[in-house]
């Protein structure tokens, strides 16, 4: 039994067998606002209950609300701090739309760098993913609106999502995929939601060794665990197990309706196992089944009492019970705004920047090429699409920062990102003149055109964007269309190039070492345009790192059928913990990244002094900022462990990072704690072991560019 307070236990003792059965699964939201609903109890003044879709902004039909760049780009700042900022944002703008519960963070670790949902996560790094994941469950929590971290656990690809079993060892779970999820259970998190997968052969709804046994019991988990929608495998299995409501616990042809599903959307086709299907198992499974087994025994009514207070619970916890939830909040507040732009410039990676080609100079007469140009990129299509009250695009962008000419090309067709809705209002919000399906101008695609265009310009900047979804996997790593060939084309006849990718994730850049400057941007959200020529101007420093390994497809270590998407429906986790860095710096040097995690550019060049031990469970450095102009470093610490004969560890693990701002020629001591994640390995005989011995410490920009070291014992 959870731990209620004595008044959610007396409501659950008042409540009916029918009302609690009608408390732990989802209705239709008579307002129509609510991703996912549950009718309240009148007689007893229990209130309606709404989650709404995140990650990346609230995602209410008909409504607009700020368009935050993609968590990946988030994570991409280093810096948690701007992520509790946003969960609070988030939490604000679902409060001003009645919204109880957030459904989100995503925080699945990025193992395969062609899942379509890796723009919705973090990182491929536990330690990364835990901070980002705790901060914005701080946040959105702090304003008294639960959060949903998801989808537990190993949800790494979309291919076959709802049958493929993760086949994955306990210490790679432990290592590497729940550690997240441990940490938003530390930070409070109300909620937390299973994934659709099945891990080693059970579904996750139906898990109750992972559900049950380690993030109720282990772990001290008093919320409740909500089941991905339609993710519902079975009614009492789930129940035994520890899945505490189903959702959405309607058909899928009243949720169509219902949310502005597009019915026709390609990821939901009837029968597409890499889709929500349509029939029996979207038949809700809570309904009747349920509420028949729980009258057979005590131990289904205890059950069926604990999940209804494990709801009743959050309900009372954010003070919806007594009528205290602050419903204020507000949607699109300028603060909001800022935030968002503040996010996408300081998560915007400068990969390559030779012979100083960026940033711009005020006056150059840009040639800005590429067919999203017009259209800011918001992000990825799936449940987290967010319609944004304003967006500015990089044209829009460029043009008002810059004093120079700006001449436009799409060079190439449009990349189109698959929407899940067919929400009028996705259409209303562009800039003025990028609605329909023209380009501005009334141009055409056209590469000569752009090159021409390029030949003329001090300089070319073009913009190139993958195309990624949820339901979806992405087949190449490489960018869709013709894009490739449109940037060796004009970084041929411009006299410098600068290109800006627009990615979801790890992308190939066959045309990296013909262009001078490349600056990753991922899908920085409404305020795209503005963040991406605060960056390339030079107001904004570059800050963002990777916080994913850029390799070319055939290196990363799931680069087989077996592995991913997997052969009869089961994907083999054999790499264990050797997951991104961790496998690129312990694998053959045929296995050299093209960008190493943690890599970045900045305007400013940093020296660092001598690293100290201080303790041994943190680290300083003395950063200087030796350029002319002020600059924001991100200090990283990766531990090397030492070797302990019959067990293979990772080279090195990040265990801290802080991001510093520092004039022009300060200096300043930055002390980065070092998590005790990265000393400790899983055993599957032991369970948690740190191994007596000495730890290498070092600090330095990226997982590959270590500037000093120190040493410290277990
Ligand atoms: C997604 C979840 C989402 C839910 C509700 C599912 O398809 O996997 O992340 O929260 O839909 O929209």
């Amino acid at each position: 039994m959870a731990s209620p307070d004595t008044d959610v236990s007396d409501l659950v003792d008042s409540l009916s067998l029918d009302e609690k059965c009608s408390l732990v699964r989802g209705a239709a939201d008579p307002e129509g606002t609510a991703t996912g609903y549950v009718p309240g109890v009148p007689r007893l003044d229990i209130p309606e209950f709404r989650l709404a879709d995140g990650p990346l902004g609230i995602r209410i039909p008909g409504r607009s609300s700020t368009a935050f760049p993609a968590s990946i780009a988030v994570a991409a700042t280093f810096d948690p701090e701007l992520a509790r900022r946003q969960g609070v944002a988030m939490a604000r703008e679902a409060k001003a739309s009645g919204q109880h519960a957030v459904l989100g963070p995503g925080l699945n670790l990025v193992r395969v760098p062609n899942c379509g949902r890796n723009f919705e996560y973090y990182a491929e790094d536990p330690v990364v993913t835990a901070d980002f994941a705790a901060a914005v469950v701080e946040g959105l929590q702090s304003e008294d609106v639960i959060a949903t971290p998801k989808h537990y656990v190993a949800n790494n690809q979309e291919t076959k999502r709802l049958v493929v079993s993760a086949e994955v060892g306990e210490r790679a779970l432990r290592e590497l995929y729940l550690p997240g999820f441990e940490a938003a259970v530390e930070a409070g998190a109300g909620s937390v939601m299973t994934a659709y997968n099945r891990v080693n052969g059970t579904h996750m709804s139906d898990h109750r060794r992972l559900v049950t046994e380690v993030l109720k019991d282990e772990w001290s988990f008093d919320g409740y665990v909500v089941s991905d929608w339609f993710g519902t495998e079975s009614a009492v299995g789930a129940a035994t197990a520890g899945l505490d409501l189903e959702m959405p616990g309607i058909s899928l042809e009243a949720l169509h309706e219902a949310f502005g599903i597009d019915p026709d959307a390609e990821m939901l086709e009837e029968g597409d196992d890499e889709s929500i299907p349509a029939g029996e198992t979207t038949t809700p499974r809570f309904a009747t089944e349920l509420k028949a087994a729980v009258g057979r025994d005590r131990a289904g009514l205890d059950r069926l009492d604990d999940m209804v207070a494990r709801i009743l619970g959050q309900m009372a916890r954010i003070g919806l019970l007594d009528g205290d939830w602050d419903d204020g909040g507000a949607l699109d507040a300028p603060e909001h705004r800022d935030l968002a732009e503040t996010l996408a410039a300081r998560g915007t990676v400068l990969l390559k920047n030779d012979d100083g080609a960026l940033p711009l100079s005020d006056d150059a007469d840009v040639a800005l090429v590429g067919p999203g140009v017009a259209e800011a990129m918001l992000g990825g299509g799936g449940s987290s699409e967010v319609t944004p009250a304003r967006e500015v695009s990089a044209l829009a962008g460029i043009r008002a920062r810059t004093d120079g000419s700006v001449v436009f090309e799409p060079g190439v067709e449009r990349v189109v990102t698959p929407s899940f809705f067919d929400d009028e209002s996705a259409d209303a919000a562009g800039d003025d003149e990028d609605a329909g399906d023209d380009f501005p101008g009334g141009k055409t695609p056209d590469i000569d055109a752009a090159v021409d265009c390029a030949r003329e310009a001090d300089v070319a900047v073009v913009v190139v964007r993958d195309a990624t979804t949820e339901g979806a996997d992405r087949e190449t790593l490489r960018l869709p269309g013709e894009q490739d060939e449109l940037v060796e084309a004009v970084a041929d006849a411009a006299d410098r190039t600068v290109v800006v990718v627009q990615s979801g994730g790890p992308v190939e850049l066959p045309w990296r070492d013909s262009v001078d400057a490349v600056v990753e941007s991922w899908y920085p959200g409404q305020a795209d345009g503005d963040a991406l020529a605060s960056v390339l101007y030079g107001d904004a420093d570059p800050s963002g790192r990777l916080p994913v390994t850029f390799a070319p497809e055939e290196s990363y270590p799931t680069a087989s059928e077996e592995r991913f998407p997997g052969v009869d429906d089961e994907a083999q986790y054999d790499e264990g913990v050797f997951v991104g860095y961790r496998h690129f710096d312990t694998a053959d040097a045929d296995d050299e990244p093209t960008y190493p995690f943690g890599h970045g550019l900045s305007y400013a060049t940093f020296e660092y002094g001598e690293a100290e031990a201080r303790g041994d469970d943190a680290v300083a450095v003395e950063v200087t900022n030796a350029s002319d102009r002020a600059g924001r470093e991100v200090v990283q610490a990766y531990v090397r462990p030492p070797a302990v004969a019959g067990v293979e560890r990772p080279t090195r693990e990040l265990a801290g990072y802080a991001a510093v701002e520092l004039a022009a020629g300060e200096t300043e001591t930055v002390e980065l704690s070092l998590s005790e994640h990265a000393f400790r390995r899983y055993d599957d005989a032991e369970g948690w072991t740190v191994d007596a011995g000495d730890y290498v410490v070092e600090v330095g920009r990226s997982s590959r560019d270590v500037r000093v070291e120190t040493t410290v014992s277990r």
